[in-house]
């Protein structure tokens, strides 16, 4: 690469830039989406164990590979073990990373036009019927959501072209704290509903009975898609780390932003389905329904609404950043292109790969892979099975090709005497690499 590489400006332009990537639809919509889906309190509690076995390790172990090849996802790999053929995990993660981007801009378009549409305070005064038949046909229309979906990847290659400093860690420092200040302002809201008490029993209560293969699966999923893992986003993102970043403690507190912001999702929107009488049953378009539904019981709902629409829109731009600039990293490091060169091609490519996925929810409805539209297919094939194949991929790696000792070292740098240091070290090398095999092999079977 021409020059020397970008570093972060500061510890917490780091964090933000960070919990930017990891903060986003994967929290504000897919979280609740899944839960409603697999039953409840039982997938919030595999979740959360999830989070802490593989979750916040996994952050570690991105940061560290990262910031010890101070490359791109694939040549981190050569750089590391030279020699060998473990760069291809690197070219994997861009394929998944390639796939995700592009139905994620498509729900993320869907947030644009909300918010559009809620600054025209065309949500205003209907009830959750009303809503919901408004989100179908605004979803299954041929043009709008296309529209949205194109102006959402023109502001995130925006962004990625303004550079990892000058763009994404100044837009992530606005962004989060905006975020989190709203959600407590809605949480007030649905917490004081009518009948919103049987939503948070309902959200908490694990019935052990509906924990099976397939939960697992979908939790692993999750854990992976919140906390951009599996792709090369926090690694490449570890990359642009100075040594004196103390890995560890910046991972637990990436990891329980993540939660924390999904779990108040999950509150403001369950209960919320409750009071309502929402049927579960909308699918990826419930947040959609939700929240204007919540809205409408406001003083000034425009205002909220097209409040809460901007920053979830912001929030998926900061995810979605995080996204291209793996691929924008590769490109500029491998191929030699420039910054906007990289960044503009991937995003017409994206745009493109991406229409299916929007004409998916009207008029290519009826085209159904393993009885899921084309974007929940493309949602479940990368988050259930590439993310976990390629983080299972990373572990290995790192535990037995790299070596976990060198990584400690790592580590060191920035946290001496790193406490946990070898129960990292055994989560890595056995713990992990079973564990997701398992639950990887037994729910295909399934
Ligand atoms: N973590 C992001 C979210 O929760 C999505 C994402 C996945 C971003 C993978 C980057 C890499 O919305």
């Amino acid at each position: 690469m021409s020059g020397k590489r970008e570093q972060w400006n500061s510890r917490i332009g780091f964090i933000l830039a960070t919990v930017g990537s990891a903060v986003g639809l994967g929290n504000v919509w897919r979280f609740p989406t899944v839960v409603v889906q697999s039953g409840g309190g039982a997938f919030v509690a595999l979740f959360l164990l999830i989070v802490v076995v593989v979750g916040v390790p996994l952050i570690i172990a991105e940061l560290t590979l990262g910031r010890a090849g101070k490359q791109n996802i694939v040549s981190t790999f050569s750089r590391l073990a030279p020699n060998t053929r473990w760069w291809f995990v690197g070219l994997f993660s861009l394929v998944t990373v390639f796939i995700i981007i592009s139905f994620y801009s498509v729900i993320a378009g869907w947030a644009v036009i909300y918010f559009v549409g809620s600054v025209m305070g065309i949500f205003t005064g209907l009830d959750a019927a009303g809503l919901t038949q408004l989100n179908q046909q605004l979803i299954s229309n041929p043009v709008i959501p296309v529209l949205g979906q194109a102006v959402f990847i023109f502001f995130t290659v925006l962004i990625v072209l303004l550079g990892v400093t000058g763009g994404i860690e100044r837009i992530s420092k606005i962004i989060m704290p905006g975020i989190v200040v709203i959600l407590l302002i809605l949480l007030g809201r649905t917490l004081s509903l009518e009948g919103a008490v049987e939503g948070v029993i309902w959200f908490f209560r694990p019935e052990l009975g509906l924990i099976n293969v397939n939960t697992a699966l979908d939790a692993v999923g999750q854990v992976f898609f919140s906390f951009s893992l599996g792709m090369g986003a926090i690694l490449t993102y570890g990359s642009y780390l100075t040594d004196e970043e103390n890995i560890p403690q910046s991972a637990f507190l990436i990891g329980v932003a993540d939660v924390g912001i999904a779990i108040l999702m999950g509150l403001i929107v369950i209960p919320a389905l409750f009071a309502f009488n929402i049927e579960p049953g909308v699918g990826p378009a419930i947040v959609f329904v939700t929240l204007p539904a919540i809205f409408n019981t406001l003083p000034w709902p425009v205002f909220w609404s097209s409040l809460f629409f901007l920053m979830l829109s912001f929030a998926a731009i900061t995810s979605a950043v995080s996204l291209l600039e793996v691929a924008a990293a590769y490109i500029v490091d491998q191929r030699g292109w420039s910054r906007k060169a990289a960044a503009i091609t991937m995003g017409v490519l994206i745009f493109v790969f991406g229409l299916p996925a929007v004409l998916s929810q009207g008029v290519l409805s009826n085209v159904v892979f393993l009885g899921r539209d084309i974007l929940d297919f493309m949602d479940f094939v990368s988050s259930s099975f590439f993310l976990p194949i390629s983080g299972l991929l990373i572990v290995i790696f790192l535990g037995w090709v790299w070596s976990t000792d060198k990584a400690l070292l790592e580590i060191e740098k920035g946290s001496p005497g790193f406490y946990w240091g070898r129960a990292w070290s055994f989560l890595i090398r056995f713990v992990m690499p079973i564990a997701i095999f398992y639950i990887f092999i037994t729910g295909i079977r399934g």
